[in-house]
């Protein structure tokens, strides 16, 4: 039988499926559910900056009214009763699958500035968290925004988390980079371990009738694979970041495709919120049988092999096959009359 184990952020996984954050990780039949079915390892969903920063701010206000009639002190302000904070919740829920389970569990903390709430990653690491994944989902939306302001971005939320943990720290990226190869070489050096290609953005709608912009959260396709697969093989060999792909990843050959260019995790979402926890199973029987089929004794020995730097035509990675793939497309007879 094939050898499935990988190795990722420092963790050794039993095989490279990973659930990302998702509902489902976030739930402890959920999670119990993943890892019978196989996962290697869950990623919890994330503990967001703006819900921490308008929970403080909440609090603060109720505190302030509260302290007003207390002629003792004005430092006296008891906290509402039964008032938990989304942190509290938060760890309460890590700590749960941590005695749950025996795979890794890895904390997730979404938002865009290096400022105070940071620091709550602290107390993730305390609760058992095995790595950490921060999610800058960022959106420049302002003129003044330039691509390295952006980046600086990225590097300073990294460098806070660094600076006060242990635990391994991967970054889930945008697509939305001009150079994203020299970003990840800054993003090791502030002492990343792995980093996580790409997060999705969820697209706004416009409604026709009421001319309203409606948010919308369309589950990935299968499509969307290849846009990391590329990126992973144009990275691997130019980094000492693990690298996990997030997005697209609905089936074993895709997810063995990435293994291929270089990955050393798949982390899967939609896929699951589809088809159910099972589809992992499958996915993960349908790699094995892959790998028996075509003699490969383990993961590690097939990864990376079809990287930009191990491809027996490595170019066709970059822009060298862009004409011939124009030329080479056959129009359909029927788009002209
Ligand atoms: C309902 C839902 C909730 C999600 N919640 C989070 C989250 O809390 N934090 C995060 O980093 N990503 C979150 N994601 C993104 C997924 O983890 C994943 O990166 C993305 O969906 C792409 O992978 P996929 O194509 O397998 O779905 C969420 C996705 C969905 C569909």
């Amino acid at each position: 039988m094939p050898e499935l184990r990988s190795n990722y952020l420092g963790l050794a996984l039993k095989n490279p499926l990973v659930a990302s954050s998702s509902p489902i990780t976030g739930k402890l039949d959920g999670a119990r559910q993943l890892e019978d079915a196989g996962a290697a390892a869950i990623i919890m969903p994330s503990l967001f900056e703006e819900v921490i920063i308008a929970e403080h701010e909440r609090l603060d206000r109720f505190l302030d009214e509260q302290s007003l009639g207390h002629g003792e002190a004005d430092s006296f302000r008891p906290i509402p009763h039964g008032f938990r904070s989304s942190e509290e919740t938060y760890l309460e829920r890590l700590e749960a699958l941590k005695s749950a389970l025996d795979i890794p569990v890895i904390a997730s903390l979404n938002g865009t500035t290096s400022g105070g709430w940071l620091s709550h990653a602290l107390a993730l690491q305390e609760a058992g968290a095995d790595a950490l994944e921060l999610n800058v989902y960022y959106i420049a939306s302002n003129p003044r925004d330039t691509a390295q302001s952006v980046e600086q971005r990225y590097i300073d939320m990294a460098e806070a988390l660094l600076g006060q943990l242990s635990i391994p720290v991967a970054v889930k990226l945008s697509e939305q980079f001009t150079a994203p190869l020299n970003l990840v070489q800054r993003l090791e050096q502030t002492g990343v371990a792995g980093v996580s290609l790409f997060n999705r953005f969820y697209q706004p709608d416009i409604d026709l009738e009421s001319l309203e912009v409606i948010p919308r959260l369309n589950l990935s396709s299968p499509a969307e694979a290849l846009l990391r697969i590329r990126w992973v093989a144009m990275l691997y060999g130019h980094t000492r970041c693990d690298i996990g792909v997030t997005g697209g990843f609905h089936k074993a050959a895709d997810s063995i495709k990435a293994l291929l260019a270089g990955a050393s995790a798949v982390q899967l979402c939609s896929v699951l919120l589809e088809q159910g926890c099972d589809a992992l199973r499958v996915m993960l029987d349908e790699m094995q049988r892959w790998l028996e089929d075509n003699e490969y004794e383990s993961v590690s020995q097939l990864k990376g092999s079809v990287s930009e730097q191990h491809a027996p035509n490595p170019a066709a990675y970059a822009r060298a096959n862009y004409i011939e793939v124009l030329e080479n497309y056959e129009m359909p007879g029927s788009v002209l009359s």
